[in-house]
């Protein structure tokens, strides 16, 4: 059984072909750039994935050695992301379901992240660190669904670090930069940031603000601010992930999201799930950001577990669509 996933929450276009074995026979992506010092427009997002979705399409039909004949089935996330991508992800995933008379499997774009992470990296019941973009949330799977065990009360970790990026005039997505920079801070010179850590949830705003402030008032060295910034953040983040570790008795945990792709938050939280006598499981960096194989994954999990799939004219998005609102049939 072969799944084509389609993928258009954000900053990428992505469709991929994925077997019932969880082979990924093909991942076509191409991402929206932002201008430098700028955030994603959504509606200039929106344009890239029209653009590019036919070629994005073909290409994953092609490396897959596959026709939509071959394709047994098609997911495509629909929330939360930006109105205006998931509505072109949407509309691809509509037409060829419609066409091809394919059923059409709706999926939480979270979800996709978690589940491809457990296939690749075969964690069986994990505490799960979601740190991306729009996420930061540790997670435990309890009772039919993802239960919120710590989140951020403002901004994510990624907005943190794109926005701290911006700010140094970055070009969009920062986190790379930000872990470039901070690895170059020669003394590893440390200054105290905001540190906000409420019950077990994380709060990054005023740390945003104070960090932008010692780069740019201060005018501390970038790479030691951007040391600084990391240190501080997933410090918190490591804080809160052991303590989940501690409370929930979980044997395993797994880091996904792009965020997953640095090694410094890595690193800590190997210490912690050291602490924790807990097996630490990372997402490959390659699926660490959206991507088509997360989508086709999940839908292929969902469909063999329940056979759900919606009409084509019933096949809506979700801008703020919750994980901890959707029912996981495949896992106990
Ligand atoms: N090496 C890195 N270190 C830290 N952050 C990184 C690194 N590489 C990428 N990121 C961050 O990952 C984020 C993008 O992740 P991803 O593509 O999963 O998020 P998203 O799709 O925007 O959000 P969501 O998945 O929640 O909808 C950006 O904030 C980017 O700065
Ligand atoms: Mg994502």
């Amino acid at each position: 059984m072969l799944c084509l996933g389609i993928e258009s929450t954000a900053h990428t276009f992505g469709c991929a072909v994925v077997d019932r074995n969880g082979k990924v026979l093909s991942d076509a992506r191409d991402a929206y750039k932002a201008p430098e010092g700028k955030g994603i427009h959504p509606r200039e997002a929106s344009r890239h994935h029209i653009e590019v979705s036919s070629q994005v399409l073909r290409q994953a039909l092609e490396d897959a050695s596959a026709t939509m004949k071959d394709v047994d089935i098609i997911g495509y996330s629909a929330g939360p992301g930006l109105g205006p991508c998931l509505r072109v992800g949407a509309v691809v995933a509509r037409t060829l379901a419609g066409f091809y008379k394919k059923p059409l499997v709706p999926v939480n774009h979270a979800l996709g992240h978690i589940e491809l992470g457990a296939m690749l990296t075969g964690a069986h019941d994990p505490l799960v660190l979601l740190v991306s973009g729009g996420h930061t949330m540790i997670l435990a799977f309890s009772h039919g669904r993802w239960r919120v065990f710590g989140e951020t009360l403002d901004i994510t970790i990624g907005q943190l670090l794109d926005q701290f990026g911006r700010a140094m005039g970055f070009a969009s997505p920062c986190g790379g930069k930000v872990e470039q920079l901070a690895g170059e801070s020669q003394q590893k010179n440390y200054t105290q940031l905001p540190y906000v850590v409420k019950g077990n949830d994380v709060s990054f705003s005023g740390l945003l603000t104070a960090a932008v402030r010692l780069a740019q008032k201060d005018k501390a060295d970038l790479s030691d601010v951007c040391y600084s910034l990391q240190e501080t953040s997933f410090a918190m983040l490591a804080e809160a992930v052991e303590r989940a570790l501690s409370f929930t008795g979980k044997r395993e945990m797994m880091i996904v999201g792009g965020v997953s792709a640095n090694r410094r938050l890595a690193s800590m939280l190997e210490s912690a799930c050291a602490r924790q006598d807990s097996r630490f499981f990372a997402c490959p960096i390659k699926f660490a950001g959206d991507n088509g194989a997360q989508i086709a994954w999940t839908a292929l999990l969902d469909y063999a577990a329940t056979k759900n799939k919606v009409a084509v004219k019933d096949a809506s998005v979700t801008q703020s669509w919750r994980l901890d609102t959707v029912n996981v049939a495949w896992r106990n």
